[in-house]
């Protein structure tokens, strides 16, 4: 098999690829990634060496770029991961999230129907199907109501890859996946976040009330979802992936205080994210019939896992979260923590 994934040194990319190469020891993975804030070289230090990955910086936007790439390597599949993927950036400045997600997506779909690529991966999210209340789950007919910018433009982009395989026969598969977690995720989404501060003793930031809820999945499950839907999906269907571990935020943040070693303390009760998503719960039930996929991990094991693994790789956290990443997090949270500010 002949791959080119985009978004590769970032989170849940750089974990495809590793598990892509793990698994099919002939298959070429061709990497492209413009190494954003979010791209990492790091994620991908376990395949220095291997002459099957083939990393190129580029912008998924660029098409004449793009179809030059899957012709010289006669690409047959293409993953679409590369993507701005953090909801509070995109309240911050929902442009990037339009240029990346929406125009990125079509330029790569353009590219691949010129170049005749056999199968179109395009990596979605539950966000696109809105919020819940406290009962109920998405499923593939759940109409789409998405709700913030980033799920705006990924919603957007799942129309595109829909709509070039309705109006140009291009074998796409869409794959919409709930949170995930794990090592190597930047550490502006909650986990890593959470994480990384409770090793330091620095405040908490819980979003409003912390009731909201969130359906987690281990990266490495997403990740066999996802290629078992490159592999078995049917042409033009959606496939909803998740794992059945749904958690308020507020008992994320206690169980990592646990598995820390802190105590409540930390917890600040912060402003919340404008337009909050109450409730994501993922009906998976597609992907497990048709495809026999099955998560391996609980959410209780996963974490504390990756906890163990960011202790391991302070290294790696630290380098993460110098330069850039101490402007942001000073834009997101230095209001939101300064004194006089928390909610009761
Ligand atoms: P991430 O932010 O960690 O990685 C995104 C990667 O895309 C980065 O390496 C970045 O450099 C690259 N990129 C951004 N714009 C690009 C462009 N124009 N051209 C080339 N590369 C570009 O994100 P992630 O959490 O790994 O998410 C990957 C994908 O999965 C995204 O499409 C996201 O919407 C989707 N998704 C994420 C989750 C989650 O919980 N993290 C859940 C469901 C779906
Ligand atoms: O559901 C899938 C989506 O999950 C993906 O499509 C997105 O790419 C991914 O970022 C994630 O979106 P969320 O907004 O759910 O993830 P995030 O980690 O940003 O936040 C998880 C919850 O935690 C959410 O309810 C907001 C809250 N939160 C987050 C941060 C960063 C806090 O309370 N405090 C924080 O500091």
């Amino acid at each position: 098999m002949r791959l080119l994934v985009t978004g590769g040194a970032g989170f849940i990319g750089s974990a495809y690829v590793r598990l892509v190469r793990r698994k099919r020891p002939d298959a070429l993975v061709v990497n492209v990634d413009v190494l954003s804030y979010a791209g990492n070289l790091e994620n991908l230090r376990e395949l220095e060496g291997d002459s099957k990955h083939v990393f190129v910086r580029a912008d998924i936007r660029d098409r004449a770029k793009m179809e030059s790439l899957l012709r010289e390597h006669a690409i047959e599949a293409v993953v679409n991961f590369a993507a701005e993927s953090h909801v509070d950036r995109s309240i911050v400045s929902a442009v990037p999230f339009l240029d990346a997600n929406v125009g990125g997506c079509v330029s790569l779909l353009e590219a691949a129907r010129a170049a005749g690529v056999r199968r179109f991966l395009q990596m979605s999210t539950d966000e696109v199907y809105g919020s819940l209340g406290p009962t109920g789950k998405f499923n593939e007919l759940t109409p789409l109501a998405p709700r913030s910018p980033y799920s705006a433009s990924k919603a957007a982009a799942d129309h595109f890859a829909l709509a070039f395989h309705h109006t140009h026969g291009l074998d796409v598969v869409v794959a919409r996946c709930s949170n995930n977690y794990g090592p190597y995720q930047f550490p502006e989404k909650l986990i890593p976040l959470m994480i990384l501060n409770a090793f330091e003793g620095l405040p908490l930031p819980v979003y409003g009330d912390g009731g909201q809820v969130r359906d987690w999945i281990h990266v490495e499950d997403s990740c066999e979802a996802i290629d078992s839907i490159l592999e078995r999906g049917r042409s033009g269907e959606v496939y909803n992936i998740g794992a059945d571990d749904e958690r308020a935020n507020l008992d994320v943040v206690r169980a990592i205080i646990r598995h820390c070693g802190r105590d409540e303390s930390l917890i600040r009760r912060v402003a919340d994210r404008p337009g909050h998503d109450r409730r994501y719960a993922t009906d998976a039930g597609k992907i497990r019939g048709e495809l026999a996929w099955r998560p391996r991990r609980r959410f209780d094991e996963g974490l504390a896992e990756t906890v163990a693994w960011y202790r391991a790789n302070d290294g790696w956290a630290s380098r993460v979260r110098s330069g850039a990443y101490r402007s942001y997090y000073e834009q997101q949270y230095a209001q939101r923590l300064a004194p006089g500010r928390e909610r009761s």
